[in-house]
Order: C-alpha cells, then structure tokens, then sequence
C-alpha cells in the first residue's frame, strides 16, 4: 500500500536526521543580531524547533518564527532571515523574501527547487539544498539539521555535532519502544479529537503534533501550552462539546510548578472523564528531548492514519486550495 511506504519514511527519521549532518556546512553569516525563521506549513515547524532551541543555547542573538507575506518590521541590515519552503513555491515564502530584500535583510534559502531556488541563484544568496521528493513535513531532518551546521559556522550557536550524533544513536536505540508506545497512543485516539498540550517552552513541539494529526491523520487536533491553557482552556471540560484525549508532553527541564500544573491538570479533567496520556521526553541532550518528543508525535500520527483506514502521506486539499487561490491574481 502507499500508505505503507510513506509510514516506513517516518520511520527513517533518524536515519536521515544522520543524512542531513553534512548539509549546510557551506555555509556562514555574519554581522547579524537577530535571525528570523520565515515559512508555513510544515517548514515553519522546522523554524519553530530551530527558535526552541537556539533560544535555549544562546542569549546573545534573538530568535523569531514569522508565518506570513511579509516580515517582522523589526528586520533590517542587521538580520538573517532564513527563507524556508520545502517546494520553493510558496506564495508566502517568496514574498517574505521580497519584503526581507526591501530591507537589506541578509538572507539564507533552504528549499529542494521550484521559485525560490532560482530566486537565489539568480540573487547569489547562499542556500541549503535539499533533496527532493518527499513531503515537506516528511522532510523535517532535512530542514531542521543543516540550520544547526550554518548557524554554528556563523556562531550563533555552540557546536552542535556531538548533540547531533548522540541524538541519532538515542532515536535508532529507541526506535522499537518509540512505535510500541506510538501505536498503543494511536489506537487511543480513534474516534478522538486530540488535544496536545506542553509547556510554553515546548510549544513549537505540541504545534508538531497537533499539524501532523491534521495533515497526516486527516483530523482536527488542537494544542494549547502552560501556563496560559489553566486561564481558559480549562473551563471548557466544563460542558464537553467533543470527544477529546489530552496528551501532555512534559520536560524534564520543565520548572516546578509548570509540572504541578500539568499534575493537576490531568486530574482535574480526569475526574471530567477526559482520558489523557503524559508524555515524559527523556534524554542527556535537549536536542534528544526535541527530536524524539516530535518523532513520536509523528509516529502516532501516521499509525493513526493506518488505523482509521486513511493515506497519511497525500494532502490533496491543500494542494486543491493552492491551485484553486493561484487563480486569483496576486496584487
Ligand atoms: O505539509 C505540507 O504539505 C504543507 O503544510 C506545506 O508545508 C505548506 O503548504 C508550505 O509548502 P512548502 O513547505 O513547500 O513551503
């Protein structure tokens, strides 16, 4: 089956995370202050781990995710922008660039082809190339991995490779356990709407998963983070409208009392007649907490699909939208 296929490439994930450790290494950048990630979809994901954690490995540059047509208004010459579109065709992603070349912004691409990589090598900006063919949110390592090597060699960030290396070892030695625990989570939530909850922190993490039950499972999901969900996503176990199943993802590095929320949180919805499952990502290295929190989301989420008789790896309305909105003129 196709479905088949594509559940094995997620899978591989830590194979290519090890594929991806020689990209990028090309490239360098200097002279900025702050960097901004700009895409959607699933290659913004991969700005938003970059934004966790590079923001936990260094002070001395500012991270920022923006998923729009333009940039932040912040972005001048003393910037990065790093472009990211797994198709190089996206309508946002092109124009970020064009709003970030307004500003004199300096700009690095990572895209397997289409618009934005002949935008590049028309402009001679530098960029991250990356094989093609798979689906964007399949592509992940790939766009995630390389990042790490230019922001290193432009010394943004601590060298990454040992965290890197120990990272793939722990994943590969986990992998069993990892599609043990996927399955029996996926085989909980058939027929539920998840709801995925982290700490603040993490929430770049608990987005991953709330769009990869979206596109790979073919459903509504929601996340939500703490503290802020104790302030209003809470009263809503009051008059349940749905059949929902929290998973909470938490840190060992979450603090305290995030952890005492999400205790408490847990049985307070128990007692609702919510079902729930925690998540405790375990691991030496943040990075290793990162990637195996999103491995196992993206497992669950493909089992999921195979439960539920869907093909996680098409998004034909995605596609359909896209066509359908190239219709319409862009002024
Ligand atoms: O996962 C997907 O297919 C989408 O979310 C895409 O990532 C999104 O539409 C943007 O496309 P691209 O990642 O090619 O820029």
């Amino acid at each position: 089956m196709a479905s088949d296929s594509y559940i094995a490439l997620v899978e591989r994930f830590p194979e290519h995370l090890s594929d991806a450790k020689s990209l990028g290494s090309d490239v360098k950048i200097s002279g900025v202050d702050k960097i901004v990630f700009t895409g959607v979809g699933g290659s913004a994901i991969a700005g938003s781990l970059l934004q966790i954690y590079c923001s936990e490995k260094t002070q001395t540059v500012q991270f920022f995710v923006s998923r729009n047509y333009d940039v932040p208004s912040f972005v001048d010459k003393s910037t990065l922008v790093v472009a990211i579109s797994y198709s190089g065709n996206t309508e946002e992603t092109l124009s970020a660039v064009k709003a970030a070349m307004k500003r004199s912004a300096r700009i690095v691409i990572v895209t397997s082809g289409g618009k934005l990589m002949q935008q590049a090598e028309q402009l001679k900006k530098p960029v991250v190339a990356l094989p093609e063919g798979i689906q964007p949110r399949a592509a992940l390592p790939y766009l995630f991995i390389p990042m790490l090597n230019v922001l290193h060699n432009s010394g943004f960030i601590p060298d990454p490779s040992s965290e890197v290396s120990s990272t793939i070892t722990s994943l590969q030695a986990a992998s069993t356990n990892y599609r043990e625990r996927a399955n029996s989570l996926a085989q909980k939530l058939v027929g539920k709407v998840p709801l995925i909850y982290a700490s603040d922190r993490l929430a770049g993490v608990a987005y991953r998963w709330k769009t990869q039950f979206n596109e790979n499972a073919k459903i509504h999901a929601f996340s939500h983070v703490f503290p802020e969900l104790n302030h209003n996503e809470l009263v809503g176990y009051t008059k349940l409208n749905a059949n929902y199943y929290v998973i909470m993802l938490e840190d060992a590095a979450d603090s305290r009392r995030i952890k005492e929320r999400a205790r408490l949180t847990k049985e307070i919805i128990g007692r609702k007649g919510v079902p729930s499952t925690q998540i405790v990502i375990k691991g030496e290295h943040f990075l290793t907490r990162l990637l195996s929190a999103v491995h196992i989301g993206d497992l669950t989420s493909v089992y999921l699909a195979k439960l539920t008789g869907v093909d996680p790896e098409p998004v034909t309305i995605i596609e359909d939208f896209k066509k359908q909105l190239g219709r319409v003129p862009f002024v």
